[in-house]
């Protein structure tokens, strides 16, 4: 359109056209056989033929084949200048190929459009990288280039098949009785073990917020408040070092029940991913159904670890292992704080058989906690909640936690027990991993749009990076020199 825009009454008589036809996608173009179609995307690669010019156009459907022809397209000249990833529009005729030239490969291979006008959107840069297959390409260049990296076909895929991922358990959970609840991310701490991401508060001199690690507590407090049914894909942030399933913001399937035993929780997670797989990944099949329930003792016994891989044939990369593993120790001995700590968290439910061994040898006590995996990689923690206050306090007094912590710590939890709560429990499933499986992608990554570094750096936007002198002392914060 650029040499056209010259023209007053050209210009018109494009607007007519580009209004008559107001913008297709590349994989509904063999039903608008003989038409005039706009088309909009990428330059995926440009080939010449003697004169003639050939494209394959990139959208978000797929490609297309685009034909320049010298004399039929007023365009040719512009068309030349057309690079890799230039992003364009296109008019033209939607025509079919001949026998020899239908391309089988391609979902639009029987047309091709016979350009009438070109517009160039937006020029492009050479990438510094070629966009068919970034697998070999060093993860750092990915990173800083992630928006190219996105444009590769394996990971735009695998980002719109982790939103049919969301899609299909928001959708699934609501037709269950729950409802999607928001909580906040500028809170305070909740023990689930890992370090916490800490802000400065500015209206607050010397104090914090935490990101929270996971949303536990608000989900607990949510059946305090008779929602009886919570889930939400929420994000959650621990400070830990990094490994290939690991990150330090990650996103949680997080859910909470009112009114249930174990049983249940297992029952609907093993139903709801039983329906997605069945759903979204028909080519999968399962190793064993109905899950295997396998106790950590079995666990540690048969595999030696409590993340059992527990597929006949691991090479398969259609075959899914998916296994509970139950009746978790509540406690462990912490070498480092010399004392036992909670193997889940300390809202966990000791099993109703185990609790005379709470006075005699709480190292013995069993836990109503699952653990939901998957090809051996941990896929879902969760348990029953304890719901009685003293049982509650028995807890805080065997971890050695005095009373001033309690009160500081949990103190608004045991407040709002007080006020009635029903017995309730849930599970966390990480959505990471799980689309990470589900695509066989070798590290979480692949499936994160933005992901960090394995020193939890973000290459493309510069973070972590300094502050100005202002803003930090308008967060009250003192930097110490770096020899201290
Ligand atoms: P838990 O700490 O076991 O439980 O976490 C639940 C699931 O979250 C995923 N996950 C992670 N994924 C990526 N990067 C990480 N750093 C990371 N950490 C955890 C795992 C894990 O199984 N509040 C409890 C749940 C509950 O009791 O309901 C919790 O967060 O897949």
């Amino acid at each position: 359109m650029l040499a056209r825009e010259k023209s007053g009454i050209l210009t018109v008589s494009l607007f007519t056209v580009v209004f008559v036809n107001p913008r297709i996608l590349a994989a509904e173009t063999p039903a608008h056989l003989d038409q005039t179609v706009t088309l909009k995307g990428w330059v995926h690669v440009r080939r010449d033929m003697g004169k003639i010019i050939f494209i394959h156009l990139r959208d978000r459907s797929g490609q297309v084949q685009v034909v320049f022809v010298p004399g039929e397209c007023p365009d040719y000249e512009l068309a030349k200048t057309l690079r890799d990833e230039f992003v364009v529009a296109i008019t033209g005729q939607v025509a079919k190929r001949g026998p020899k030239n239908v391309n089988a490969n391609m979902l639009t291979g029987t047309v091709e459009i016979q350009a009438r006008a070109l517009e160039v959107l937006s020029a492009a840069q050479t990438p510094p990288f070629p966009l068919a297959d970034t697998q070999p390409v060093s993860e750092d260049a990915r990173l800083t280039y992630r928006y190219l990296d996105l444009r590769s076909p394996r990971m735009n895929e695998n980002i719109r098949f982790r939103s049919r991922v969301n899609m299909f358990l928001r959708n699934y959970l609501v037709t269950e009785g729950f409802t999607e609840i928001e909580t906040p991310y500028i809170t305070k701490g909740t023990p689930e073990g890992a370090r916490e991401f800490i802000i400065p508060s500015r209206q607050h001199a010397g104090q914090f917020y935490v990101l929270p690690q996971s949303p536990q507590q608000f989900k607990q407090l949510l059946m305090v408040g008779g929602l009886e049914r919570y889930f939400q894909i929420v994000r959650c942030f621990r400070d830990e070092d990094q490994r290939g399933d690991r990150q330090p913001e990650f996103t949680q399937l997080d859910l909470e029940m009112s009114f249930v035993e174990q049983a249940d929780v297992l029952e609907l997670v093993e139903r709801m991913f039983t329906a997605l797989v069945t759903e979204l990944c028909p080519e999968k099949t399962f190793t064993a159904t109905p899950f295997p329930r396998i106790t950590y003792a079995e666990a540690m016994a048969k595999w030696g670890n409590d993340k059992p891989d527990i597929r006949k044939n691991p090479s398969d990369p259609n075959e899914l292992g998916f296994c509970f593993i139950v009746d978790f120790p509540l406690f462990e001995y912490s070498d480092a704080e010399k004392k036992l700590v909670s193997t889940h968290h300390l809202f966990t439910s000791p099993q109703a058989a185990d609790l005379p061994l709470l006075d005699t040898d709480p190292s013995k006590v069993k836990g109503q906690q699952y653990d939901f995996v998957l090809n051996g990689f941990e896929i879902a923690g969760g348990s029953i909640r304890i719901h009685d206050q003293e049982l509650q306090r028995k807890i805080f007094k065997i971890l050695k936690l005095s009373d001033e912590e309690i009160e500081t710590k949990f103190g608004h939890m045991l407040r709002a027990f007080s006020y009635g709560v029903p017995p309730h429990g849930g599970i966390a499933p990480g959505l990471d991993r799980i689309v990470m499986l589900l695509r066989n992608e070798p590290n979480i990554r692949e499936v994160i749009a933005f992901p960090k570094t394995g020193d939890a750096r973000d290459l493309m936007m510069g973070a972590p990076s300094e502050l100005p002198p202002t803003a930090l002392r308008e967060a009250h914060i003192q930097l110490r020199s770096k020899k201290e």
